[in-house]
């Protein structure tokens, strides 16, 4: 992933435009040259004070400084802070004199890209040191630039997983209190008391459901152990877990076919997680298909992989959508009577990738149903040790 982002930094196409900053003629004129016998084209600026060099980069951009530090306006080690500050986005390279080496040393560790002794530079050196810096700068500005979203993402999630916490605990307690005077041992009241109190109920129970869902995404985001590996028959947890949510196909009167290639399929993985999985799937087959319609659930023992598909005739998904529906809170536009929370299918996803399969969803169109399969990969899930 970071490779294929510092693969993204283009190579700097001539001509070069280089800002060359240098009070003594003889020095500007030597450099001058030595860059016109370069076979890449450069384009050359020379200004004699600092001041004048931050005034021009301002209006003007540069692929590369280079910076006598011994300047009429500036000296030393000022000459390079003070060029650094109200320049951060072009790379500097110092030609020191004799006298000022040790403090061209000096500038690389405060952040210039390079230093050359003016006595030492030939042409091929200066293209090459010049090359080298921009292409080292680009990548520096690229890694703190990574650095900075990694940090970013990394206080967004430190503040949801402590937000969702602590409202987690009086959820429950609510929850807890609700439940209480809804068993009447607080005495009794009359109808539209409970059924205001249990629209109260209904509410605080999605609450629960979206933290518990919130802190579950983040536990598989962030422990990369968090699988608890065993050995047991797909089939048979199949069985169960429409068993489980059997009075949800009863209200719709849908029903489930399925077809299995194997009598018994045993695999390792984490049985409560696939389980999960499996439910949210057919949570959603349920949930997004018609009254009286039929859900079929194909395992099929392949060369490489198990592959486990739940196909529904409901109300599908459009092309666009098809790969946002696995981002967390995803929001495609669907009547308000298919509540939920949008992370039952990010909850799979994680936990899919986990044991090193795949999730995908393929839909014809809108209306035209949905297929949603996941693979699971057969080195890890049937031949690995566990
Ligand atoms: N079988 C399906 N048919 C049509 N659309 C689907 C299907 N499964 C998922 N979707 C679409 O993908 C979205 C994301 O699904 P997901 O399961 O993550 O969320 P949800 O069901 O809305 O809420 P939650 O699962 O958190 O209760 C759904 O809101 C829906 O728009
Ligand atoms: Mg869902």
């Amino acid at each position: 992933m970071i490779k294929n982002q510092l693969d993204d930094i283009e190579i700097v196409k001539p001509p070069i435009n280089v800002l060359h900053i240098e009070d003594v003629p003889g020095d500007a004129k030597l450099i001058q040259l030595r860059l016109s016998e370069a076979n890449q084209k450069c384009n050359i600026k020379i200004v004699d004070h600092l001041q004048l060099a931050i005034d021009l980069l301002k209006k003007h951009k540069f692929h590369v400084i280079l910076l006598d530090l011994g300047l009429p306006d500036s000296q030393g080690l000022d000459t390079f802070n003070r060029l650094q500050e109200s320049e951060k986005d072009t790379p500097i390279i110092i030609l020191s004199g004799l006298a000022d080496e040790e403090r061209a040393i000096k500038s690389v560790s405060l952040g210039a890209q390079d230093y050359l002794a003016k006595s030492l530079i030939d042409t091929q050196l200066l293209i090459r040191t010049i090359n080298h810096a921009i292409e080292r700068h680009k990548l520096l500005s690229k890694i703190k630039e990574m650095e900075y979203e990694k940090f970013q993402t990394e206080i967004k999630n430190q503040f949801m997983t402590k937000a969702t916490h602590e409202l987690r605990t009086p959820l429950v307690s609510i929850k807890g209190y609700i439940d209480f005077i809804l068993s009447g041992k607080l005495g009794s009241f009359h109808e539209k008391q409970r059924s205001s109190l249990a629209a109260v109920k209904r509410n605080t129970d999605r609450l629960i459901m979206l933290v518990n869902d919130i802190l579950d995404i983040k536990r598989l985001e962030t422990e990369t152990n968090h699988l608890n590996y065993q050995l047991f028959d797909l089939k048979k947890t199949l069985d169960l877990c429409i068993e489980d949510m059997q009075p949800f196909l009863d209200d719709k009167n849908q029903n489930i076919e399925t077809k299995i290639t194997s009598d018994s399929l045993l695999i390792k993985g984490d049985e409560t997680r696939i389980s999960q999985t499996i439910i949210n799937l057919l949570a959603n087959a349920i949930k997004f298909s018609p009254e009286n319609s039929k859900i079929t659930i194909c395992i099929h023992d392949l060369e490489d992989t198990i592959k486990f598909e739940v196909i529904d005739h409901g109300i599908g998904i459009n092309e666009k959508n098809l790969k946002k529906v696995f981002d967390p809170f995803v929001e495609i536009k669907k009547p308000s009577y298919y509540s939920g929370s949008g992370l039952g299918l990010n909850i799979c996803k994680h936990i899919i990738e986990a044991h090193g399969g795949s999730i995908l969803a393929q839909s014809a169109g809108e209306g035209k149903g949905t297929t949603i399969n996941f693979t699971l990969p057969k080195k890890r899930v049937v031949f690995s040790e566990i």
